[in-house]
């Protein structure tokens, strides 16, 4: 296999809009009263999957200058849907509607791909059940599944057990159209990008702070959502793949606008700076309730470090492109308490592991930690076809190592799973490589 030599990354890009905040400014818009215009939806395949269920549940979505407008109906408006909402690659589609729908009284079926398919949902159904709505999975886990909503919904306190912003999203969606008072607490708190969009939307609940690092959110329902403009930020996990590539490319330095700045978000260009990447953060300004900002990233000699186990909610997203970044350190990097990778998209312990072998990096399994043993001084090359078990993140992450590789990287599904939240990666990549 050929490639073009790749000098360096140089340039400034303008980063996609979040995956994460996508949604919820769908939904948000769709359970809202009256119309909303998104500026700068992320337009990937798992947040189309979320714009169709939401045509298919009554709500009008069209698309005019760029903008995306939702006329919504209200916290009990989703009608009947006439077929099968299928949710594609999304767990986020998938389990955040399942908490949306579940107060209204409908009854739905949710399918989703092979991949989804095999993801657990119950994590999510069992407290929507104990909320009042009957659900019906496949193995007692995985779509398809069916769910008939209740209009008699029941105020509770919910404790949840695994730290997920997709669980508690849920629960507070079933929260919005419930008469009374909802409690949910997270013990770790987890992305929030659900409450910064209810405050912006001036919905009025409570947060409190609890003593193991959590929070406690307390709703009021039901509410009345009156509709507003919804900015979307750029993806701060997209972002990490420019910024690991700019780290690992000699002479290298690329400035990235827009990109969320949320705590919940960028722990990874924490870990990043740990590692000896300089990296610049500048904040710019609020918009929708969300911090944003420039981050800047240039070439840098990277060691590898131990990351703990407590950290691994706020890097989900990112251990892929991370474990790229560790292949290029001097010494080894240690990341501990992966067992939530085993739930994504792929079964990501498996699939980062498969990835480095395929570029001969060396790498240990034990349990759910994962040893990668960097190669700084080595040059990089693609020893085979890359597997990416149809994961968009592992797609991307082995893309940007083929940056700096020798040869031409392969991928087994040609990239075409990288649309799944990075549809222009190509292209924002190629505006930044320097031949
Ligand atoms: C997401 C939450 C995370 C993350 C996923 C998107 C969200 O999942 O991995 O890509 O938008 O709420 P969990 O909440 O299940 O950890």
């Amino acid at each position: 296999m050929t490639k073009q030599k790749i000098k360096k990354l140089s340039g400034t890009l303008r980063i996609i809009g979040d995956k994460s905040i996508s949604h919820r400014a769908l939904i948000l818009s769709s359970i809202s009263i009256g119309k909303s215009e998104i500026t700068n939806l992320l337009e990937s395949e798992d947040v189309i999957s979320t714009v169709n269920i939401l045509r298919d549940l009554g709500i009008k979505i069209v698309k005019k200058d760029k903008k995306w407008i939702v006329y919504g109906n209200g916290t009990n408006g989703f009608i009947q849907p006439r077929k099968a909402l299928d949710c594609g690659n999304s767990g986020t589609t998938a389990r955040l509607i399942l908490g949306a729908v579940s107060t209204n009284p409908i009854y739905c079926t949710f399918i989703g791909d092979k991949s989804l398919s095999r993801r657990p949902m119950r994590r999510v159904t069992n407290y929507l059940e104990k909320i009042g709505c009957k659900v019906n999975l496949t193995n007692k886990e995985n779509l398809p599944l069916t769910i008939k909503g209740s209009q008699v919904n029941l105020p509770l306190i919910h404790k949840i057990s695994k730290p997920s912003a997709q669980i508690k999203s849920a629960i507070i969606l079933a929260a919005l159209n419930t008469f009374g008072e909802t409690t949910i607490i997270e013990s770790t708190q987890t992305r929030d990008h659900t409450e910064l969009l209810l405050k912006y939307l001036k919905v009025n609940y409570k947060i409190q702070s609890i003593r193991s690092g959590g929070r406690k959110l307390i709703f009021n329902g039901p509410y009345e959502i009156r509709s507003k403009n919804i900015y979307v930020p750029g993806d701060p996990s997209s972002a990490a793949f420019m910024v690991v590539g700019a780290l690992i490319t000699p002479n290298s330095q690329i400035k990235l606008l827009n990109v969320s700045l949320n705590k919940t978000r960028i722990a990874y260009l924490s870990i990043l700076k740990k590692m000896g990447g300089k990296i610049k953060i500048q904040k710019t300004k609020v918009r929708s309730g969300e911090q944003i900002g420039t981050v800047i990233a240039s070439t840098s000699s990277l060691k590898g470090i131990r990351i703990p186990s407590k950290l691994s909610p706020y890097l989900i997203d990112e251990y892929p492109i991370l474990s790229i970044a560790a292949s290029q350190a001097k010494g080894v990097t240690y990341m501990k308490g992966l067992d939530e990778l085993r739930h994504k998209e792929s079964d990501r312990i498996r699939s980062i592991v498969g990835m480095l072998k395929s570029f001969g990096i060396k790498t240990q399994t034990i349990k759910n930690d994962i040893k990668i043993y960097g190669s700084s001084s080595e040059k990089v090359k693609c020893y085979k076809t890359v597997k990416v078990y149809s994961d968009h993140r592992i797609a991307l992450s082995a893309s940007i190592l083929g940056i700096i590789s020798n040869n031409a990287v392969k991928l087994d599904d040609n990239g075409k799973s990288m649309a799944t939240s990075y549809p222009n990666f190509k292209n924002d990549l190629k505006k930044l490589i320097i031949n």
